[in-house]
């Protein structure tokens, strides 16, 4: 049996954390500021947004949400984040993707200024995590979290391990293979057009699952001993339950995989809640940088 890993207690330690920074800037006088921009009715989105505003409150964050009709065009949206940029009482800036069509998202975030990118989108942040410049980076924050999780099960330093990544995102599966590689893991990304994944998998001694394919990885592709990371949330039909009713499942089959891993994550409750735990961690440490003070380390 697999040690679960707790998303909810490491990322109750993280937000604790935060609190501690968020105080001791209050001090000095300063409150980190967030500002979360969302563009259209996407429910999913909606939940997301709201969870990371109330997260921010709780943190003692100034936090502000802007709420723009679907129909908003790309100028009305470029001008929001030049005010944001500007405005020294906000230190993170976050725009939810997705956007509707009539934007493009790529002129969106590289508009955002790279000190204040608390999701490490903009070409700036992605190429300090590239080349190694992880002192300096905002890192994306659900390879960020999953990042803490691998390290409270096999330390710091994972020299000698390999890690196969699978799914290729500029979100989750591009970062997450730049952090195991900047800890010295072999890596290895798979993806859609990857040859025998299986036996491929089944090569990790840390496996990453980010493809959002429900309960894609069977038990029979994990390492005895395997670190498995599960990325994925997806929402499955549960008529075990009642009649339309859904549970949540991860990109990993759970049941299955737990009797040969080492530790794995469970959906809900593994990597889900480290995302929003990393974007206060990201606002905490930008408002430091603004401060000129020491990057706190988390
Ligand atoms: N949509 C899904 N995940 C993310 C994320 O990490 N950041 C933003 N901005 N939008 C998302």
């Amino acid at each position: 049996m697999a040690e679960v890993i707790d998303g909810k207690k490491v990322a109750g330690d993280v937000l604790g954390k935060v609190k501690a920074l968020t105080a001791d800037l209050g001090a000095k006088g300063i409150t980190p500021g967030l500002a979360v921009v969302i563009v259209g009715e996407d429910p999913a989105s909606q939940v997301y947004v709201a969870s990371k505003s109330r997260t921010a409150k709780e943190c003692g964050f100034h936090s502000v949400q802007h709420t723009l009709p679907a129909e908003t065009g790309q100028d009305e949206l470029l001008k929001l984040i030049a005010e944001l940029n500007a405005d020294p009482a906000i230190h993170g800036i976050l725009v939810q993707l997705p956007l509707p069509p009539q934007i493009d998202a790529g002129t969106v975030i590289q508009a955002i200024a790279p000190e204040k990118d608390v999701d490490g989108f903009h070409f700036i942040n992605v190429g300090k995590l590239g080349t190694g410049e992880l002192a300096t980076a905002f890192v994306p924050c659900t390879p960020a979290g999953s990042m803490l999780l691998i390290e409270r099960v096999r330390g710091k330093d994972l020299s000698g391990l390999n890690a196969v990544v699978i799914g290729r995102s500029n979100i989750v599966g591009k970062p997450m293979a730049n952090l195991l590689l900047a800890a010295n893991c072999t890596v290895t990304v798979a993806h859609s057009r990857t040859r025998d994944l299986p036996a491929l998998a089944r090569t990790a001694d840390i496996l990453v699952a980010a493809v959002g394919r429900p309960e894609m990885v069977r038990g029979d592709w994990v390492k005895p001993g395997a670190t498995v990371i599960d990325v994925g949330i997806n929402r499955i039909p549960a008529p075990e339950k009642g009649e339309g009713k859904t549970r949540l499942v991860g990109d990993v089959a759970y049941a299955e995989a737990e009797r040969a891993a080492g530790a794995i994550t469970p959906v809900p409750g593994g990597v889900g809640p480290m995302t929003i735990a990393m974007l206060m961690a990201n606002t905490v440490t930008s408002a430091f940088l603004a401060t000129g003070l020491e990057r706190p380390s988390f």
